[in-house]
């Protein structure tokens, strides 16, 4: 088939690279002219495992296309999937310009029958108006359907969830966009779940917001059994094999952050709210969220009450491992309540060095690896669980230290163990 992906982010580049890998015609539309020179020559504006091997070989393939022009990428296409970003707003709505913009130019450049779909998250009730807008601006009379098909892969595994998706969901009351992206999805050996558009829109936030809710649950949990005994790690396993609950999901830690989970929580609740309802659950879900990326330093404190002129390290800037993505990643928390505490910060990632020197430019010192940053600091603090940090040398680690205070955001090491090395150490939900 022929497909269009406006958008090369995250959604965009994989669904469009996946799509093509399956045997599809695929052109990927952006309006950044130095993302789409980078990606004819290789160069992926995002990390991602796997992803430059497959838009490697389908753009030599010649099945795959990247362009500036959305006018081909209309014309040449007959199913347009709208993949733009849809960043928070300050009142924590979601911005939906990107989205407008691209369904006023496919209604300019509508050639034929067109299947467009949304498969940026957006609020529900958004394909109500793309629908109207190609409507009201074609000059011609073409006949087209406006299809909700969320996207629930995962950064850092983007491309193994974009293949094997749990399932597909299609969100159109048409039959015959129905039909044609039934055949379209055939390939991904999954469930496809046929509903309306609205149960669509309405599945992407639930999902995020569901998971979202356990990652909170459960961090909450961890912090009841700090102060009554217990390891949340244990009651995570004895509540996970319940199949009603799943252990999915359940690891407790330094709170929740990336592109997704924060701006789709705040968007979920603004939207109930200007429907006239409080949706309280996850309006405390954010706020225990917000709560939890601050107990790391709380801890530290503990150790070392006044930060000021101390030089903490701090392991992990991604917002989790395999990506260098620090979108509301709880590193930026961290650092910042180091800093304002008067406190000197020297931060290692294995990957997202560039991106962190674009967020704290001087204010803090990057290092070249883990002991690095970890030499002559008076304490660490473990923020993402990237595999190499699972691996430190430990007895090195407490020689490089000033002191021994190790606070492991992310239940790394076994309490016994970093006891017996000497190590003050403290994790998540588990005994000091
Ligand atoms: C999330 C969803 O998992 C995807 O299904 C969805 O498609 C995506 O958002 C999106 O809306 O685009 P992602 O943000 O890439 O994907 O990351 P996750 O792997 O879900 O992790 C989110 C955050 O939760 C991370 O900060 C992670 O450290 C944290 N987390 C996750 C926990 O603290 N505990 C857990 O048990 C799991």
């Amino acid at each position: 088939m022929k497909l269009t992906v406006v958008g090369t982010g995250y959604v965009g580049l994989v669904s469009g690279a996946c799509f093509a890998e399956l045997g599809n015609d695929v052109i990927c539309v952006d309006i950044d002219q130095e993302k789409i020179a980078g990606l004819k020559d290789g160069v992926m504006p995002i990390y991602e495992p796997g992803l430059k091997e497959i838009v490697d070989r389908n753009y030599e393939h010649g099945n795959l296309k990247f362009t500036t022009s959305l006018e081909a990428g209309v014309k040449e296409s007959d199913i347009i999937f709208i993949a733009v970003g849809t960043p928070s707003q300050e009142d924590g709505g979601a911005d939906l310009s990107a989205v407008k913009a691209v369904a006023q130019d496919i209604a300019q450049y509508i050639n034929g029958y067109k299947i467009v779909i949304d498969k940026s998250t957006v609020p529900v009730g958004t394909g109500d108006w793309v629908e109207e807008l190609i409507e009201q601006q074609q000059e011609a009379d073409y006949d087209f359907d406006v299809v909700s098909c969320p996207e629930f892969l995962r950064e850092g595994s983007a491309v193994a969830d974009t293949m094997h998706p749990d399932r597909v969901i299609i969100g159109t009351e048409s039959k015959k966009a129905a039909d044609i992206l039934d055949e379209l999805h055939q390939p991904f050996e999954a469930p496809i779940l046929h509903t309306d558009r609205y149960s669509a829109e309405m599945i992407k936030y639930a999902a995020n917001a569901f998971l979202a809710t356990k990652i909170s649950f459960i961090n909450e949990i961890a912090n009841i059994c700090e102060r009554t005994g217990g390891d949340v790690a244990e009651v995570a396993k004895g509540i996970g094999t319940d199949h009603r609950i799943s252990d999915k999901f359940l690891r407790a830690g330094v709170g929740f952050g990336g592109a997704c989970f924060p701006k789709d929580t705040k968007a979920i609740t603004k939207t109930a709210q200007e429907r006239g309802y409080d949706f309280k659950v996850v309006n405390s879900v954010v706020e225990a969220n917000k709560l939890q990326k601050q107990t790391l330093v709380k801890k530290l404190k503990r150790e070392v009450p006044n930060l000021a002129g101390q030089t903490i390290s701090v392991l992990g800037l991604a917002f989790k491992p395999n990506t260098d993505d620090m979108r509301e990643a709880p590193s930026r928390t961290i650092i910042k309540q180091l800093l304002e505490a008067g406190a000197q910060v020297k931060a290692y990632d294995p990957i997202a060095m560039e991106e962190a020197q674009g967020i704290f430019a001087d204010d803090i010192q990057y290092c070249k690896n883990a002991y690095d940053a970890i030499e002559d600091t008076a304490a660490v603090i473990l923020v993402t669980e990237w595999d190499e940090f699972q691996d430190l040398d430990l007895d090195r680690v407490a020689e490089l230290l000033t002191n021994p205070i190790f606070i492991d955001g992310r239940n790394c090491y076994d309490v016994e163990e970093m006891k017996k090395r000497g190590f003050t150490y403290y994790s998540v939900g588990r005994p000091a």
